[in-house]
């Protein structure tokens, strides 16, 4: 099975820091994503300190399993990088997605905690962590060791599937 096959969303995780190696591992795979016109708008908070997962844990009702991850990521996009206005958060999707398929190469579990564009959500860590106007927050990926072994669903389905016409 490869790592796409086996990657689920994973909410439960043991108490145990996340290795700063993994760590980096994982955001050596962020910065490989691809970007429009090469723009890498992303910057990234690591968080693993236990109260401040915590507060963050608390931004809306499917955000709880936070607080029990070993370290969050914060991907954030920087205006400064942003040379096409229309596909930053494209940019910042495919870093999200390298994340969780790296996640998966390291032996742990993570879930995307969706956040842009919802403004609520993005002013929420803003204040948190006092950022600058130019950094927009855009996800949260809690990051954790966990017991569960990832299991393979099969989605393909070919009624979405269309060759040469619709
Ligand atoms: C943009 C986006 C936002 C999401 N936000 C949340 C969230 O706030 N809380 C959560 O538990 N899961 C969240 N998810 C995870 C989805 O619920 C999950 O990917 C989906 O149910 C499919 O399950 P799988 O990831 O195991 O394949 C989000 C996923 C995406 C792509």
């Amino acid at each position: 099975m490869n790592t796409i096959d086996i990657r689920r969303s994973i909410r439960k995780y043991e108490d145990r820091k996340i290795e700063k190696g993994k760590i980096e591992k994982i955001l050596r795979a962020a910065m490989q994503a691809p970007s429009a016109h090469n723009q890498q708008p992303w910057e990234f908070i690591v968080v693993e300190d236990k109260e401040l997962l915590s507060t963050i844990s608390k931004m809306h009702n499917y955000s709880a399993m936070i607080a029990n991850a070993g370290c969050a990521i914060i991907p954030v996009a920087n205006k400064d990088y942003i040379k096409e206005p229309d596909f930053w958060q494209q940019d910042m999707s495919a870093a999200v997605q390298n994340i969780l398929l790296e996640v998966v190469e390291q032996g742990l579990g993570a879930v995307w905690v969706g956040v842009a564009p919802k403004e609520n959500l993005m002013l929420y860590l803003k204040r948190i962590f006092g950022l600058p106007e130019d950094i927009i927050p855009f996800a949260i990926i809690p990051i954790g060791y966990t017991e569960r072994q990832n299991k393979f669903k099969d989605r393909f389905d070919e009624r979405r599937v269309h060759y040469n016409k619709w």
